[in-house]
């Protein structure tokens, strides 16, 4: 039987922060093949997420098919925005919900789990953020383009850095992008369309190094629409999912798990043979050239 084997490798998984998104999900399918998992959540969120899980409010969603919690190996704090203490500004440091957590920039994550865990297997970059998400890109100013960039592009690029050393030859790192980067969504605003660009274009490139400098793959999935919690601070969720299933090939509402499954096969060996790649997991939608549920066929 071919199956997708991931027993005994690690992965970290940047961008959970409850059990609604597409971090979560394919933090449990790599639990399902096996893998062991670490986690990176945002700074701001991190007492929340724990301390939920630790009470069991996610229970529920961490049941394996064997019956078993996904366990969780180790939750680190992780604030992607930045790759050094030097770069964390003053404000940010005292800020209350940052002030009592250490080691949470990217150099500081990486070094932390290679300490905790040695040489890892897998990463995935699951995070997004634009402060000025819902301004159309003609009212976005210079400062909120940047975040959007720094926080869901270069993170990624940072994150392979800073892991890459050490990785083991045969990993591979994933990202998660929208088609925003490369048709229209009105709405998806505050450079986060610029951002997703920027996050394909640097896959290519990202593959191509990786491979030759630490024998590791990195590609992309296009994602359909997902109600999660950035998805919802966003604001039109519910619109893009109605929209999803009246005009795509596959009319049914797209779960976190089939992103999770295509994932977990991109992360292993099963896919030995390809990098730098972009892959839609969104029904089909990207195919379409018109919305088939437009008046005008009407
Ligand atoms: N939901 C969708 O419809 C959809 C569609 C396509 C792609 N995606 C992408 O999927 C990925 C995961 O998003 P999601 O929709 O599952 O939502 P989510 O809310 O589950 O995940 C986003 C995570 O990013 C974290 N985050 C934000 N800023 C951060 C920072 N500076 N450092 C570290 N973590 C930070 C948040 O805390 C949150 O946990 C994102 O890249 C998103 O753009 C989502």
């Amino acid at each position: 039987m071919l199956k997708i084997d991931l027993k005994g490798k690690k992965a970290f998984i940047a961008g959970v922060g409850d059990d609604q998104g597409y971090g979560w999900a394919i933090a449990k399918a790599l639990a399902e093949a096996g893998a062991i998992i670490l986690i990176g959540a945002w700074t701001p969120i991190l007492k929340i997420f724990s301390t939920s899980l630790a009470a069991g409010k996610f229970d529920e969603s961490r049941r394996l098919s064997d019956g078993s919690l996904m366990e969780i190996a180790k939750i680190y704090p992780l604030d992607a925005s930045f790759d050094k203490l030097e770069d964390v500004p003053q404000e940010i440091r005292e800020n209350k919900r940052y002030k009592d957590v250490e080691g949470y920039t990217i150099s500081e994550v990486a070094r932390a789990v290679a300490k905790d865990f040695g040489q890892i297997d897998i990463i995935v970059h699951s995070l997004a953020n634009a402060p000025e998400v819902q301004k159309p890109l003609l009212e976005t100013s210079r400062q909120g383009y940047l975040a959007a960039l720094s926080s869901s592009s270069y993170s990624f690029v940072s994150l392979l850095a800073h892991f890459g050393p050490s990785m083991n030859a045969g990993g591979a790192a994933l990202s998660l992008t929208y088609v925003a980067s490369e048709k229209v969504i009105p709405g998806y605003g505050g450079g986060m369309s610029s951002a997703k660009a920027a996050l394909e274009s640097d896959t290519r490139t990202l593959g191509w190094e990786a491979a030759r400098k630490w024998g590791v793959r990195v590609n992309t999935i296009s994602a359909g629409p997902l109600r999660s919690r950035a998805a919802k601070a966003i604001g039109f969720i519910d619109k893009m999912i109605d929209y999803a299933s009246a005009n795509a090939p596959r009319t049914e509402e797209l779960q976190a798990y089939e992103v999770a499954n295509a994932a977990a096969f991109l992360l292993s060996p099963l896919a030995s043979a390809i990098t730098g790649s972009l892959v839609y997991v969104d029904n089909g939608l990207h195919t379409m050239g018109v919305a088939v549920d437009s008046p005008a066929f009407r």
